[in-house]
């Protein structure tokens, strides 16, 4: 595998029920290495931003909404294959249909409020990293 790089978004709903720093250790402690993170909220418009890759959706305007509703915090995580292994840890998108002892299954609230955000492939995961974070925030 190689060393990469994603992001991860704690969404307001984990936020809101005081879950960070819980998902922080689940994070940590499966070896996905903290590069840069940062507490904050969302304006609309920046939400909108971030998703414009669902523009098109019918959820994207109630997901815009939620995604602005409350702080946010924003991850950039380093490690072999980081990618698919903060997906996996996260689990499926719908919390219904994560696997047991996933993250998205005991936190998710439902298919939108669902805990958490994960870059799905390496270009995305350079764009979103660059959405929220300069080079110079990235701790080497
Ligand atoms: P995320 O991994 O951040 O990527 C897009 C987000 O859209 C997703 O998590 C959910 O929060 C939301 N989403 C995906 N599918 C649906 C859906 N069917 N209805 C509402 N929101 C959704």
């Amino acid at each position: 595998m190689a060393i990469e790089r994603t992001l991860a978004i704690i969404k307001p709903d984990a936020v809101g029920r005081g879950l960070a720093g819980d998902i922080i250790k689940r994070i940590e402690g499966a070896g996905l290495r903290v590069r840069a993170m940062r507490l904050m909220r969302l304006g609309r418009a920046q939400a909108e931003a971030f998703y414009e890759v669902h523009k098109a959706r019918p959820f994207y305007g109630s997901l815009c909404e939620y995604m602005s509703s409350g702080p946010v915090v924003v991850i950039a995580l380093e490690a072999d294959g980081a990618i698919a292994r903060w997906r996996e840890l996260m689990g499926a998108t719908d919390p219904v249909k994560a696997a047991p002892g996933t993250i998205r299954k005991e936190f998710g609230m439902n298919v939108e409020q669902n805990a958490t955000h994960g870059s799905d492939a390496p270009e995305t995961a350079a764009r979103e990293v660059a959405f929220f974070f300069s080079s110079l925030d990235i701790v080497a």
